[in-house]
């Protein structure tokens, strides 16, 4: 089912008990965050706050912060079908040419289907049934301060449109904005982050670069602007592609770019290419604040929105919080995609204590001598993976989402002497332990069995395990024994 926007999500999560409305007042800075991560950490429901001090407009939050309303949210019963979903583009885009005249149908359906997911343009949409363009104020919504020590209000849920001056191809990225004033935003696009490669451009062309937001939309549109997708690969055809339906899209009012029609606000504006002011700190996703630097400046050209919008919010810190569920749904979403370029992968799993990037554990189907480490060395050249810190290289048949039974393995497996990959490379510009931003060290370690050519020459011990005939015997006289 595809959701047409935010409101018709939340519908949904109130009829399933998912959603609770807050109708005393609170206080966008600070409280909202305390509140929230309160019943994010009991494993709460989303949140409707209708009484924001400071402010006409509700604000909602939460509305991802379980694997239930994330699964809603992309239209699936369970987390197990998300994995399936790029499966399937992957087979229609990869599968032997269809047989016989119905198999050629089928395949025309298909293409079909695909070809109704990209971006649909329509003349006018909700997002601007007010439009300001004479003096836009972002003091009317109802923008968090999150943490204590953060340089100012937060918007946390942004989908950022900008497009290459060159190729004109658009980019969505879910980059935080920190307000400056009524009329202004810190831009925080980090350095390899899509948005901040056009930026980049326009730079070198000494051109501003117009910027359209869109805060509240159908919760795909949201969660495509957080995935990690190849540059020039579309959000919104990805956004499409999940929801099984165009994604509907109008002009913006005051830059050229085209922003969900269906959207609860949006912010026009521009970024020009030679000015940069202190963002942050800010209380980050790491659960530590991320340090101040230099950021380019959005100016607000005009804000448009809905009669009566509804502001949506997150608050990030230690994990885990709501996007925990966003990271998780990228984990199972992308792994067909993963595989197809690392074949011999089976699993992998990002933990959410490790703040995602930190770590990737990965199962793999070992052939050769020295498979892990050109596993790890793959993880570490493949789009945003490359932040990972730790990559530890397990056999297929260890269950790389039970933490458990990776330790064991890595604890007996690993002789740290010769099973150890230290290498240099790009870093998250979250990454503080490195020496340099943006630049430091990676670890990959080999908890795979080892085989002689890769120096090891005893016998790898078997696993303790029962036998399969005193396991029967002992299933079949459990009854008697009295221990049920
Ligand atoms: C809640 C949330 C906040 C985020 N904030 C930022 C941010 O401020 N800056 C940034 O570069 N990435 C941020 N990210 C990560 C990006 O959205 C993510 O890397 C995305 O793939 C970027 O899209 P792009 O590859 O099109 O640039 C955030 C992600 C989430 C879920």
């Amino acid at each position: 089912m595809a959701f047409r926007d935010l409101r018709e999500f939340l519908k949904l999560l109130d009829e399933r008990g998912e959603l609770r409305h807050v109708t005393a007042e609170v206080d966008p800075e600070l409280e909202i965050t305390e509140i929230t991560d309160r019943v994010v950490k009991a494993g709460g429901p989303a949140l409707l706050f209708e009484n924001v001090k400071g402010s006409q407009f509700p604000l909602a939050t939460n509305i991802f912060g379980s694997a239930a309303r994330m699964s809603l949210a992309l239209g699936v019963e369970e987390w197990g079908e998300l994995e399936h979903r790029l499966e399937e583009l992957l087979d229609l885009a990869m599968g032997p040419p269809p047989k016989g005249i119905l198999g050629k149908l089928g395949a025309l359906g298909d293409i079909i289907k695909v070809g109704r997911i990209g971006p649909k343009e329509v003349s006018s949409g909700a997002c601007q049934e007010v439009v300001e363009t004479e003096n836009p104020s972002l003091a009317e919504l109802p923008i968090q301060k999150c943490w204590p020590d953060d340089g100012g209000k937060y918007i946390t849920l942004p989908l950022v449109f900008t497009h290459d001056p060159a190729s004109g191809r658009r980019n969505v990225g879910m980059y935080r904005l920190q307000v400056f004033d009524d009329r202004t935003l810190g831009m925080h696009w980090q350095l390899h982050k899509g948005g901040s490669e056009h930026f980049r451009q326009s730079r070198q062309e000494d051109q501003r670069l117009e910027v359209a937001i869109a805060v509240g939309t159908d919760p795909v549109l949201t969660y495509a602007a957080s995935a990690p997708l190849p540059p020039d690969v579309d959000e919104m055809v990805f956004a499409g592609f999940l929801r099984g339906k165009s994604v509907e899209m109008v002009r913006a009012k005051t830059v050229d770019v085209m922003v969900p029609a269906h959207s609860e606000f949006v912010i026009e504006g521009y970024v020009d290419p030679a000015e940069a002011r202190t963002e942050g700190p800010f209380g980050d996703h790491t659960g530590v604040y991320s340090l101040a630097d230099e950021y380019p400046v959005l100016h607000v050209t005009a804000i448009t929105r809905r009669e009566d919008p509804i502001y949506l919010s997150t608050i990030v810190g230690r994990p885990p919080m709501e996007d925990a569920y966003l990271g998780k749904a990228t984990e199972r979403l992308f792994l067909p995609l993963i595989r197809l370029m690392i074949p011999e992968l089976v699993d992998i799993h990002l933990p959410v204590d490790a703040v995602f990037h930190n770590f990737a554990l990965v199962s793999i189907k070992k052939r050769y001598p020295g498979q892990a480490r050109k596993v790890m060395h793959a993880v570490w050249g493949l789009g945003q993976m490359m932040f990972t810190k730790f990559v530890i290289a397990v056999d297929e048949d260890v269950d790389v989402q039970n933490l458990r039974e990776v330790l064991w393995r890595v604890g007996n497996n690993v002789d740290p002497s010769r099973d150890v990959e230290i290498v240099t490379g790009p870093t998250d510009t979250l990454e503080h332990a490195s020496a340099e931003p943006h630049y430091g060290g990676k670890m990959g370690m080999d908890a795979t069995t080892k085989l002689p050519e890769e120096g090891h020459h005893r016998d790898w011990p078997p696993d303790v395990v029962m036998s399969a005939e005193i396991r029967e015997q002992v299933d079949r006289r459990w009854s008697e024994l009295g221990l049920d």
